[in-house]
């Protein structure tokens, strides 16, 4: 209980200060969602402790930080994945130098003490072709699989959204412009992919419409946007994307604006789930989360004769969801705030990550509904554990470990034991567990709400 006076005193202080409005970024391990931010006033990346399994513990009293070899420039946008490997989790960042390269820091987990231990950085902007980054630009980061590697994207000086890659084989390359666009209200960017290479990214476009640029099997990237959509439905990374027009208003069916769009929040948010409904979230001008999302039909149409059916996929344009209550959605501090995102296709689970109330809040969607938000929980050298646990759900009592909480510690603990017990030889370090996929409630769930 005195922990969360404390806490709570904690918020408050730090209410009136500018410091928590941090660039920040999430990802999902098989042991959970990992959360990082960059503090305002110390630069330095603090992370949750690594150890930690379905909620993070995100210490601030002290802060638990990335060791780095390029230190990160001051407001540095962020991108992270991760993996685990059998013995430990991994940690990949990409941020922004003081000369706006981007660089890639790889980390392991120390199960022990719950901080990540440097293994590698490097500048991975430089490589041949590879136009000079925006300044302000919001790096985004897939990880593929093991094979497939990495995509990374960015904006260039000019603002058209590139990406670099890495595979195996190449290592970090040029990966080639994906929207040639360089007429752009705003600079974020996520990205996700499910199957095969299957990689949404998304981008704001002006003050009424977002930009979706999609990986297609003939390996070209297509470009749409929405509520508005372009009057060609062949717009790639071949053609000029700034002078696209939209199609003629008048002629369409009514579309739904964009709910408080600003045009330019300081973060986007993608989540694919079992059912490969794609999601789209973004905090408003009214500081509320807001999601759309663009559900599939697949339906098979019988053929002539043994195996004749063919399936029939639709995918439905992007629709906005209805608002969760405050509860489920606390409201940030400030308009089109920025946010982190992780999210699990397997199990259709998604967290976000913003500023309210001056603490990190974290938004649940688990098993087919959205839990009551939390405040992230902290977790000091004394080894107590305060903030959440209250939030997410109430029913677990006041102070101490929760027992999802306890469970959290107990499995990082004994999986990272266990780790050093098998000595498993390690292969190369990007040795990644493949995605797969599965059917589960969550695209049913949410388009119930609709
Ligand atoms: C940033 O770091 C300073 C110094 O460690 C700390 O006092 C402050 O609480 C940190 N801010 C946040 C938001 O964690
Ligand atoms: C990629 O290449 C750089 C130098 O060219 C090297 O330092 C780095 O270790 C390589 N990364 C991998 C994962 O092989
Ligand atoms: C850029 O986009 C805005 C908003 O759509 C538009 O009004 C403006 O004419 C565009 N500028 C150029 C150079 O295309
Ligand atoms: C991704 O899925 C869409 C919809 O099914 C499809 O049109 C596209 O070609 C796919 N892209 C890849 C890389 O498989
Ligand atoms: C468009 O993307 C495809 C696939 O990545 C690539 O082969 C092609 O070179 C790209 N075109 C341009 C103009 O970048
Ligand atoms: C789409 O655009 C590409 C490149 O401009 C062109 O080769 C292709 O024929 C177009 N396809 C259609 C269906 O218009
Ligand atoms: C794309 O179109 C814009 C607006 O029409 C023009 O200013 C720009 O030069 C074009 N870019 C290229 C690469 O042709
Ligand atoms: C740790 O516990 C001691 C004694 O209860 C207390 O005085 C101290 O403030 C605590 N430290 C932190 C960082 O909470």
């Amino acid at each position: 209980m005195a922990r969360s006076s404390r806490l709570l005193l904690w918020a408050l202080l730090s209410l009136p200060t500018p410091s928590l409005c941090g660039s920040m970024a999430a990802w999902w391990t098989d042991i959970g969602p990992s959360f990082v931010m960059q503090n305002a006033s110390t630069g330095l990346l603090t992370h949750n402790l690594c150890h930690s399994n379905n909620t993070p513990l995100y210490p601030v009293d002290p802060p638990v930080s990335f060791q780095t070899t390029y230190a990160p420039k001051d407001g540095t946008s962020l991108a992270a994945t991760g993996w685990f490997d059998s013995k430990t989790t991994w940690a990949s960042l990409f941020y922004q130098n003081n000369n706006d390269d981007i660089v890639n820091a790889v980390y392991t987990c120390d199960f022990q003490t719950g901080a990540y231990k440097h293994v590698e950085s490097s500048v991975i902007s430089d490589r041949s072709g590879t136009p000079a980054v925006h300044p302000e630009t919001g790096p985004s980061v897939t990880l593929l699989g093991e094979q497939e590697g990495y995509r990374v994207f960015f904006h260039d000086r000019a603002k058209a959204l590139q990406h670099v890659k890495f595979t195996q084989v190449e290592n970090w390359s040029y990966g080639g412009p994906v929207s040639t666009n360089t007429n752009r209200s705003g600079m974020a960017i996520h990205s996700m992919f499910s199957g095969v290479r299957n990689v949404t990214v998304v981008t704001p476009r002006d003050s009424s419409n977002m930009e979706v640029s999609r990986l297609n099997i003939d390996g070209t990237w297509h470009i749409s946007t929405f509520p508005t959509p372009f009057r060609s439905t062949n717009v790639t990374n071949i053609s000029n994307t700034t002078s696209v027009p939209y199609a003629n208003t008048i002629t369409l069916t009514p579309t739904t604006p964009l709910e408080s769009w600003s045009g330019n929040p300081k973060a986007l948010g993608v989540a694919i789930d079992t059912l490969l409904t794609r999601h789209i979230f973004y905090i408003g001008l009214d500081r509320a989360p807001h999601t759309l999302s663009t559900f599939v039909t697949t339906s098979t149409i019988p053929g002539p004769g043994k195996g004749g059916n063919t399936v029939d996929v639709t995918e439905r344009e992007w629709r906005p969801q209805p608002p969760q209550d405050e509860t489920h959605w606390p409201l940030a501090d400030s308009p089109s705030a920025d946010f982190a995102i992780a999210s699990q296709l397997g199990t259709s689970s998604i967290r976000l990550y913003y500023v309210s109330g001056g603490g990190v809040v974290e938004v649940r969607y688990t098993g087919g509904r959205w839990d009551v938000a939390g405040e992230l929980a902290a977790f000091n050298k004394n080894g107590t554990i305060g903030g959440t646990g209250e939030g997410s759900g109430g029913k677990e009592g006041g102070g101490g470990l929760t027992a999802e909480q306890k469970v959290g510690v107990g499995v990082g603990v004994g999986v990272g034991v266990l780790g050093v017990g098998v000595a498993v030889v390690m292969g190369r370090w990007w040795v990644v567990r493949e995605r797969e996929g599965g059917f589960g409630p969550f695209g049913v769930v949410l388009g119930r709400m609709g």
